[in-house]
């Protein structure tokens, strides 16, 4: 069935754990992480056009007019790739009209622009009545982008390969979370490479999930999902971004039960006992003037859906 226009939601991701090896001859470092989806959410409004036109706008939800400028509104946006490759991929040449509404931090480590492409695929999928079976809108997902596949998936998952190998993990409980936004984003690529220039000398290990985060997961206990955060790449983060530390040496000081880089930063992530903790953080972080802004987000979220 075709619709005329939809409405889908989708999640920022945040990684728990991210464990990188080394580079590649393919340009990728080979992950084990394990993603959570947060109810930071952006949207996107999707209608048919009469002509085989794909276009895009893009707004920013309550913040700064200007990060929009950031976000591309022609084929080099992620959204508009994925509605053409899914096209292409089935062989149809119908158009789509994408309003994006933008929540999720730009170039923030928290999968913004991955998550615009899954909401694209689900968007267009329902458009154009296709009825692509999961599998194969996940493959496709992975042509776009490592991080596009858990968007699609949402709730809690190990990630592998290069981040798009994607399954479910058992976790329990509801987590509450505060990001710390900074002002500007940081690119993905400059990361990881100056991740490889900080381990020239000693090229990292095989990336590994310490069971330690799995059991914590399954048992719900943020206390001990807390004490085994980890990201290898907070330190390129770090490097890039020294102020990063003071934001998260706040979080600490406030008893986070973790605090750590999201992704490839430059967003802060701190882990709350509670929704009264995530706001006491939330006031210190704003308070001690270390974040462009803050936000409380609870996991795990959905992946992209249509909500209407
Ligand atoms: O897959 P995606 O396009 O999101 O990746 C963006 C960039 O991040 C890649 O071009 C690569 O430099 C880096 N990357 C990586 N290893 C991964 C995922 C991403 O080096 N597993």
């Amino acid at each position: 069935m075709t619709m005329q226009s939809v409405t889908v939601r989708v999640p920022a991701k945040i990684n728990l754990a991210l464990a990188v090896g080394g580079l590649e001859s393919d340009g990728y470092h080979p992950l084990t992480t394990v993603y959570q989806a947060v109810d930071l959410c952006d949207e996107i409004r999707a209608s048919a056009v009469d002509d085989g036109d794909i276009t895009l706008t893009v707004t920013y939800d309550g913040r700064s007019a200007t990060e929009t400028a950031e976000v591309p509104v022609d084929e080099n946006n992620l959204a508009y790739r994925a509605a053409d490759l899914l096209r292409r991929r089935v062989g149809v040449d119908d158009g789509i009209a994408l309003s994006i509404r933008k929540a999720i931090p730009v170039s923030g480590g928290m999968a913004g622009g991955s998550a615009d492409a899954a909401a694209a695929l689900v968007a267009a999928d329902a458009i154009w009545g296709l009825g692509t079976s999961r599998q194969d809108l996940l493959a496709v997902a992975a042509e776009l982008g490592s991080d596009v596949p858990f968007c699609l998936f949402g709730g809690t998952a190990m990630g592998t390969g290069r981040g798009d190998q994607v399954s479910p993990v058992l976790a329990r409980g509801r987590y509450c979370w505060v990001l710390g936004l900074a002002d500007r984003g940081l690119s993905t690529p400059v990361v990881y490479a100056e991740f490889d220039r900080l381990n020239e000398s000693a090229p990292p290990a095989e990336p590994q999930v310490a069971p330690a985060l799995l059991s914590a997961l399954r048992a719900g206990d943020p206390a001990a999902l807390g004490a085994v955060l980890s990201n290898d790449l907070q330190e390129a983060a770090l490097s890039l971004r020294p102020e990063l530390t003071e934001t998260l040496a706040v979080g600490e000081e406030c008893g986070a039960l973790g605090s750590i880089v999201s992704g490839s930063g430059p967003t802060t992530m701190f882990l709350a006992g509670d929704e009264e903790h995530a706001l006491d953080i939330a006031l210190a972080l704003t308070g001690a003037g270390v974040c462009a802004d803050v936000v409380q987000a609870a996991g795990p979220a959905p992946g992209a859906r249509v909500i209407a």
